[in-house]
């Protein structure tokens, strides 16, 4: 029987744990050394993975086919740069990182290594959790052919999907996900923050607002945005949405720290009118929209 390839990681994290604790479960690879700042961390991780040993730096790290480096982003090239002298100088090895941001040529310290990347579309918040919700999930590759190829087939084995990208599409690529993903958790607080002042207990706002939220969000992939978007801005109810704007603009005056309630109301607002026109509102009711919206807080009269 052939061997499995060995894994190395570097930054057993959130993200390193749960990919290693995967393959290592499904039979993929076998886990190697795990590298973390410091042996707490890494036998921490190793009693997560349930497999590999946790060592104390790179020095101890043993020989691997591949090598996982996730670590924060920030330190993906240094931490390549500081893995180099260990690996040997030949193309056999497949050195990789997931960052979405940045393209395998952050691992550029460590050719001749075979160099690439491997985005997965999934929020590892809770790694115990992410073992079983990953599958499904895209996984965006990018890099040299080969590393491309095995990664693919590593993630496949973990039911993702695969898509391949060139370096330069790797970084609009990920501000579309951090849109999506990343800042509906920060609209959520918002919300959350104009609930409160509403005097909306934040037990209440999440249970009230949990089954819309969860609707709206699978509105937008059955139906399409034109016809998930509901509310005041579609309707073209421009009192209302002036009012909304209004309270926003006095709850600033009063409490300074929440002007950016009306801020993100108003931005938003405005990128809402494209969409709100495929949707219907009319040129009238949007120009008058758009007057609202670009007015500054000072021009309005509390
Ligand atoms: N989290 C996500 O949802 C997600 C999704 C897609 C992609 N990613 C990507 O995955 C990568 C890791 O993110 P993460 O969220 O898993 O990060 P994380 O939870 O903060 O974990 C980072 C790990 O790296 C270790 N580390 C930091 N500096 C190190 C160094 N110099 N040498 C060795 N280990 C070091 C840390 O060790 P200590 O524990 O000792 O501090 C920690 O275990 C990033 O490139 C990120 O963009 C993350």
């Amino acid at each position: 029987m052939s061997r499995l390839p060995a894994l190395n990681i570097i930054g057993a994290g959130h993200l390193g744990r749960t990919l290693a604790c995967l393959w290592h479960r499904r039979g993929i690879f076998a886990i190697g050394g795990i590298c973390n700042r410091s042996v707490e961390s890494s036998e921490d991780a190793r009693a997560f993975i349930g497999a590999g040993t946790a060592v104390a730096g790179l020095n101890a790290m043993p020989p691997a086919d591949l090598w996982l480096i996730a670590v924060p982003d920030d330190q993906i090239a240094t931490t390549a740069k500081q893995l180099a002298p260990h690996l040997p100088a030949d193309r056999q090895t497949l050195v990789f990182h997931c960052s979405g941001a940045l393209p395998a040529g952050a691992l550029t310290a460590c050719t001749p290594a075979v160099l690439a990347s491997a985005h997965p579309v999934h929020s590892f918040a809770d790694p115990e959790r992410s073992l079983t919700e990953l599958a499904g999930a895209t996984v965006a590759l990018e890099g040299e052919a080969s590393g491309v190829t095995h990664l693919e087939s590593a993630f496949r084995a973990l039911d993702c999907h695969c898509i391949v990208l060139s370096p330069e599409q790797k970084l609009l690529y990920h501000t579309g996900s951090v849109m999506a993903c990343n800042y509906l958790t920060v609209l959520l607080d918002l919300s959350l923050q104009t609930l409160a002042a509403a005097g909306i207990d934040g037990d209440t706002a999440q249970k009230m607002l949990a089954p819309i939220v969860l609707q709206t969000a699978s509105n937008n992939f059955t139906l399409g945005p034109e016809r998930a978007l509901t509310g005041p801005l579609v309707r073209g109810d421009i009192e209302t949405v002036s009012r909304q704007l209004k309270a926003l603009e006095n709850l600033a005056r009063r409490e300074p720290e929440s002007t950016t309630l009306a801020e993100t109301y108003r931005t938003l607002g405005n990128a809402a009118l494209p969409l709100a026109k495929r949707a219907g509102l009319s040129d009238t009711a949007r120009r008058q929209m758009a007057a609202l919206f670009s007015a500054h807080l000072n021009d309005t009269a509390p």
